[in-house]
């Protein structure tokens, strides 16, 4: 069942706001990642500013500067279940609202949770939501190209989409849905709406490939590095009484092992790992310390890769 358009979207979230802005901040290894992103829709926002850039430093607009704001505003997000493809995808409004000073709207829409029900669900989802983002931003951008508002189209989940690619298997509606995603993105395109989509999926090899190649830019996530589990155990269990030799320790061997050749995700070290350490020293009435993590850790596998050896 189709609901109205009241009800299109889980919830739509407005930038810049404070747990908002906790999110981006909890985040650890991906500065770099998510300013290159916030610089992109900069760029889409305001195309006057990286125009006055290059006028400054090369003498005049460069043809390059055409080619970076023509791009279809579709970024991929690929890569294992638990790497931050959701969170970042929610919070990089944030980081673009704070950054240019502008409002920022997040239109979520889960095909996985929502698309898959009926025949021809996904499609009328997908259409009805480029329609009605379009209706909202039509009038954002004003006669200077200066847009006073973005919208982000979050399509979550979209390994509905994804399957399309397994031509065997392919279905009629399957093939509608990526329509009806090209449809949308590329009338964002032509009629320069200051409207960026972001498409997850766990399922990269998959994806079709007139979506991937529209697509402005593509970021696999990974599982995080040593230095990364270090980093957001350190921020996590601070306070307790494991000492850096015993976060090392723990960042160790939430990586590759013997046990699993595979590390930790960011979600089996924050949502349970920690909240688990956490309970069993509630439980006993003690502090947290190496003996405990060491004992949870034990029975606290990290998930398996979704499809090793695919992205
Ligand atoms: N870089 C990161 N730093 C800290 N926490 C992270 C990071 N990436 C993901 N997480 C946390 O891991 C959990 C899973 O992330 P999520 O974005 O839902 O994964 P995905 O969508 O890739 O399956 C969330 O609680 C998220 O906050
Ligand atoms: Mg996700």
């Amino acid at each position: 069942m189709i609901e109205g358009s009241e009800g299109l979207f889980a919830h739509t979230e407005e930038f810049p706001n404070p747990s908002a802005q906790a999110r981006l901040a909890a985040l650890v290894g991906l500065d770099d990642l998510i300013d290159r992103l916030v610089t992109d829709a900069a760029a889409r926002l305001d195309p006057t500013m990286i125009q006055r850039w290059s006028r400054a430093v090369h003498g005049q607009v460069i043809p390059a500067i055409g080619a970076l704001t023509d791009r279809t505003p579709l970024f991929v997000f690929a890569g294992d279940v638990g790497v931050g493809k959701t969170e970042v995808a929610e919070v990089l409004g944030q980081a673009i609202a704070t950054r240019t000073d502008t409002d920022v709207t997040l239109y979520p829409l889960s095909l996985t949770a929502r698309g898959r029900g009926a025949v021809g669900e996904m499609t009328t989802l997908l259409t009805r939501a480029f329609e009605r983002i379009t209706a909202e931003f039509v009038r954002a951008r004003r006669s200077d190209g200066v847009a006073s508002s973005l919208g982000v189209l979050l399509v979550d989940e979209a390994d509905a989409l994804a399957q399309s690619r397994e031509l065997a298997q392919m279905h009629h509606e399957d093939r509608a849905g990526v329509n009806a995603l090209l449809r949308g993105i590329d009338g964002i395109r032509i009629d320069r709406l200051p409207v960026l989509t972001i498409l997850c999926t766990n399922r990269l090899h998959a994806l079709d490939p007139a979506v991937q190649r529209r697509a402005a830019t593509v970021e696999v996530f990974t599982r995080p590095t040593h230095e990364q589990r270090a980093a957001l155990l350190t921020r996590l269990l601070i306070g307790s009484k494991l000492s850096p030799e015993d976060i090392d320790a723990l960042a160790f061997a939430t990586g590759e092992t013997a046990g699993h050749p595979y590390s930790y995700t960011y979600s089996d070290l924050r949502q349970r790992l920690v909240p688990e350490v956490v309970l069993a020293a509630y439980r006993q009435g003690v502090a947290i310390d190496s003996v405990i993590a060491r004992e949870v850790l034990e029975r606290t596998q990290p998930t398996r890769p979704f499809e090793a050896g695919r992205l």
